[in-house]
């Protein structure tokens, strides 16, 4: 192998589920030395590429070859014998076990665990690459950060000179990101490659030699790591600019309003008082933006709002009819929608796309008492084009990728229309063309007349998007604002519970 040889080529990997091409003829390759970025919209065929490269799934087309030999891998023990490493989001570790014997396991041929020998190279990598890791600690006993590394030094203590990382940077608080950052320049530096799939534009060109663009399934471009972020995006999305600005219609709306909630009390885990005495209105036409850190009575919010909490004083009416201890579905039927934080809770992954879309009102689509199967599809297939779902209506939601499920969650309850709308962290996790798409939706609502309450940690969001803001603290609203004259400084001190004299 000379230095122009690639660690890891692949070329035309063609990867087809059903009738959908999840990779149509991808070229990409990684040289030693170097972080390679895989950029991609959800869906885009990322994970699925990089699952081949490490014998998880075989691709239909195509060829691998590590440096400069074509190589047939059939399973992760090929790839590992040619010493590709793979970390992919859901940690494959063994939480009761120790550091070391985790480390141990991936290697040992029989029952016995080299124990001794595994701390030894544990030591070793976390010497060389500074990886710091105590290897007598409990996996279960360590922070998502802490397992990251030591899946990072399972994969360095079997030889990996070519480490794929799956979206390393989403599991991780900002801390954590700089220190997985400065490890990864130490590999480099000591010439392994490495290939980081991520949809996060700034963090791409923070880490990247070259980034290598997906879209729906094809290489869109490869590109040096310092290309500028728009270019990247236009690469990933196809178009060239994004970003979601409120209509300039944005004057506040002085209707009546639809949502209304009085002097709400409510209990959280633990029976500890989540809610106390918290008042507020949503007009119809009007997005409320909920600002706060989280834990300070949101998610009870929320909960109340869908019918999943009863408040134990205080009032909630929708529409002027009053809404005290009602259940989801009288909720429902009241007007209200809901796209709650945890979509797996509320997505059965089992289940097809179809059933998923009309798991809230089955009844609607019953014949005589039978569940009308083609009513059921053709309702899919209009809502998966309207809401550009990318799946087929009998996939299992499970399988399909993260931006899909939310679209898939947003469809269901949009809809039908609901004149309030409680939706919580609507585009974590997704990268920027689903959350384009996820705000132009609530937008679009709120100017057919929604009243929508908007709970998010995302200021940036919380600032496009809503009309008011209202910052929640210990339970209460502690202070309210025009989000156009938004003073950042006024609401980090409201949010660290610190009400302003003005
Ligand atoms: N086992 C499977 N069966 C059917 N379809 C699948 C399977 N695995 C992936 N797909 C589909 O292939 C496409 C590519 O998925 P993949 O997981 O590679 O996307 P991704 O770029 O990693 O997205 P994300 O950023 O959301 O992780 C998606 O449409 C997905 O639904
Ligand atoms: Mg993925």
């Amino acid at each position: 192998m000379t230095d122009s040889t690639p660690a890891l080529e692949l070329r035309g990997i063609t990867k087809r589920f059903g009738d959908l091409v999840a990779n149509d003829g991808i070229d990409f390759d990684v040289r030693g030395g170097e972080v390679h970025a895989l950029l991609g919209e959800n869906g885009a065929g990322k994970t699925t590429v990089m699952r081949i490269a490490y014998g998880l799934t075989q691709a239909d087309a195509g060829q691998i070859l590590v440096g400069g030999h074509a190589l047939a891998i059939r399973a992760p023990r090929d790839a590992i014998g040619a010493g590709i490493g793979m970390v992919t989001q859901h940690f494959a570790l063994v939480r009761p076990m120790t550091v070391a014997e985790n480390l141990a396991l991936g290697r040992s041929r029989g029952l016995r665990l080299d124990l001794s020998q595994a701390g030894r190279r544990a030591s070793d990598a976390s010497e060389r690459f500074g990886i710091r890791i105590d290897p007598t600690a409990r996996v279960e006993d360590l922070s998502v950060g802490e397992q990251q590394r030591v899946e990072i030094l399972k994969a360095l203590s079997r030889d990996c000179r070519i480490l794929i990382l799956d979206e390393p940077t989403a599991v991780l608080v900002p801390g954590e990101v700089d220190a997985l950052f400065a490890t990864l320049r130490a590999l480099v530096a000591d010439g392994l490659s490495i290939v980081f799939i991520s949809h996060k534009l700034a963090e791409v060109r923070a880490i990247s030699d070259r980034v290598s663009v997906l879209r729906r399934g094809k290489l869109a471009g490869t590109v040096a790591g310092s290309t500028d972020e728009r270019e990247l995006a236009r690469l990933m999305v196809g178009r060239p600019t994004f970003g979601v600005e409120r209509p300039p219609d944005a004057t506040v709306p002085s209707g009546a309003p639809v949502l209304s909630l009085r002097g709400l009390h409510a209990t959280g885990p633990q029976g500890l008082p989540a809610l106390s005495d918290l008042s507020l209105d949503v007009r119809a036409g009007e997005i409320v933006g909920v600002a706060g850190v989280s834990g300070n009575g949101q998610t009870e919010l929320v909960e109340v709002l869908s019918g999943m909490r009863r408040p134990t004083a205080g009032s909630v009416t929708v529409g002027g009819v009053g809404l005290n201890g009602a259940d989801p579905a009288r909720m429902m039927r009241a007007g209200v929608g809901r796209i709650p934080e945890d979509r797996h809770a509320s997505l059965i992954g089992d289940l097809s796309v179809a059933y998923n879309l009309v798991l809230e009102r089955l009844d609607d689509f019953r014949r005589s008492g039978r569940i009308d199967e083609r009513m059921v599809r053709e309702h899919a297939t209009e809502l998966m084009q309207r809401f550009d779902i990318r799946a087929r209506a009998d996939d299992p939601v499970a399988s399909l990728s993260g931006g899909n499920i939310q679209k898939v969650l947003l469809a269901r309850v949009l809809s039908r229309d609901p004149s309030v709308i409680v939706v919580a962290q609507p585009t974590r996790g997704l990268d920027v063309g689903a959350t384009e798409y996820v705000r132009e939706q609530l937008l679009a609502r709120r100017g057919a007349g929604a009243a929508i309450l908007l709970v998010s940690e995302d200021l940036d969001e919380l600032l496009a998007l809503s009309d008011r803001l209202v910052v929640m603290y210990e339970g209460r609203i502690l202070g309210e604002m025009a989000a156009a004259d938004a003073d950042l400084e006024h609401l980090g001190m409201l949010m660290a519970g610190r009400g302003i004299a003005a």
